[in-house]
């Protein structure tokens, strides 16, 4: 192939107060942030970013710098940063104060509100994080079969931050080995997978958990046929509805593929960006954590800031907003805007099947490939580094509502011209055009 050489602008803007602030951050803060994919070590060497501010689909940093962005908050600010309905609902519940001795009024407004858009919601309950929600679904699974094991769907990236799912990553440091042998895993789309383990461990599996989908689509009859085997084998199905719940559909991924799970997760999309979660699902199983059920009563999901009232309040207004508007309808058609828009700058680049948009539009991402087919964090960090420059911050290719037409078209040329350095990067090679080292994988047990 001859050489080629494409214009390369030089950081358009000083990154000098970001760095100064990410050295801090490093030094006093594990990993330089408070969420591993947002460290310094998933984003290019000299470009820290460090924000102050968002509004809408834009965030700016420490030295001023605009971005457009499409990471939202790890999937949490589907309506967009600092959205005015939701503020305001917060601000005006700052008057309120913030946590009583007794149950708030807000909480059962927006437990009424999570079940009249999702269905299965026969009772809630608030937690912080999705994490807790899942927990709480695996050990009331396991208190309701008198079973250890737990299966979870191999290929699916993340369900919690508790030892039963880190304990089965790349990342096991400090987790016994009792819990991670009580986690099995089985494939997605493939039902065989799930039956095997049923057959292998006859009565011994709890719960099985999984995203109804993630960066694939479920084959016809496979979500169904999950929830067929839980049945018939007395296990719980437990839905994670972190990122598909209020993206997909105002009222879950299993609206979207008709299926009923007994437990469902969910909380990121709930309340664009405040820390709301909440398990819901079948009375018989939630029952147990309350005082209403004969059977032994199971500790769940009882925390100090589960019922924070102000972050209630943007729960409530965020449903709400997802109740009148059709959020899941801009996401799509934004995504879809982008994909489309990306895939045609990737052939005029010359790139295609090396730089590839992934998933549904509402959810995208993109995985980056070297000369010869393989997965590069090479070329991640090459993509990154040449879409940080030109004032796009895109870990992910997440679209919200706060994205308009003209946002997606900006961000898909300064897409088109990070594609022409990759372009020249599978030609003569990647190292040359990196300022500094790749980006690695959250989940190594090594730095
Ligand atoms: C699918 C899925 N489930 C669960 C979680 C855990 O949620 P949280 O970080 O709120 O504990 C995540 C977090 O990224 C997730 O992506």
């Amino acid at each position: 192939m001859a050489r080629v050489s494409v214009h390369r602008p030089p950081l358009v803007r000083s990154v000098a107060a970001s760095l100064e602030l990410a050295r801090r951050a490093r030094h006093l803060i594990p990993g330089g942030a408070h969420t591993y994919a947002k460290a310094d070590d998933q984003y290019p060497e000299g470009l820290p970013i460090m924000i102050r501010r968002g509004a809408g689909c834009r965030v700016w940093d420490v030295d001023g710098n605009e971005f457009i962005e499409f990471g939202m908050g790890l999937r949490t600010v589907t309506l967009g940063h600092a959205f005015e309905p939701v503020t305001s609902a917060v601000r005006a519940a700052l008057e309120l104060g913030t946590n009583y001795s007794r149950p708030a009024q807000i909480e059962v407004e927006c437990a009424e509100m999570l079940q009249w858009l999702v269905p299965g919601a026969e009772m809630v309950k608030f937690c912080k994080n999705g994490s807790d929600a899942l927990d709480g679904a695996v050990k009331l699974a396991r208190a309701h079969t008198g079973r250890e094991l737990i299966a979870i769907c191999a290929d699916q990236p993340f369900f919690s931050v508790s030892d039963w799912f880190i304990g089965t990553t790349g990342m096991p440091g400090g987790i016994p080995g009792w819990t991670r042998e009580h986690t099995l895993k089985f494939r997605y789309n493939n039902l065989a997978s799930l039956a095997g383990l049923f057959e292998q461990h006859p009565h011994g599996i709890a719960c099985v958990v999984m995203e109804a989908s993630n960066s694939q689509e479920p084959a016809a009859g496979f979500l169904q046929g999950v929830a067929e085997l839980c049945r018939d084998q007395g296990a719980v199905f437990v839905l994670d509805e972190m990122i598909t719940g209020f993206r997909w559909h105002k009222s879950g991924a299993q609206h979207v593929y008709g299926v009923r799970p007994d437990l469902s997760a969910f909380g990121k999309a709930m309340a664009n960006g405040f820390s709301v979660s909440a398990l819901t699902g079948r009375r018989e199983l939630m029952q147990r954590g309350g005082s209403d059920s004969d059977r032994e009563r199971v500790f769940l999901l009882s925390t100090t800031h589960g019922a924070e009232v102000h972050s209630l309040a943007a729960a409530l207004a965020t449903m709400r907003f997802y109740d009148t508007h059709d959020v899941s309808g801009v996401l799509h058609a934004r995504g879809l805007r982008l994909a489309e828009g990306i895939r045609a700058a990737a052939r005029a680049a010359g790139v295609e099947g090396h730089f590839e948009v992934l998933g549904r539009p509402c959810s995208l991402v993109y995985a980056t490939r070297d000369a010869r087919g393989e997965p590069s964090q090479d070329f991640r960090t090459l993509f990154l580094q040449e879409t940080l420059a030109r004032g796009l911050i895109a870990p992910s290719l997440v679209v919200s509502y706060s994205h308009s037409e003209a946002d997606i078209d900006a961000a898909v040329e300064i897409i088109g011209e990070a594609l022409a350095v990759y372009r020249v990067a599978l030609v003569q090679g990647v190292r040359p055009l990196l300022r500094g080292r790749a980006v690695k994988p959250v989940m190594r047990p090594y730095a």
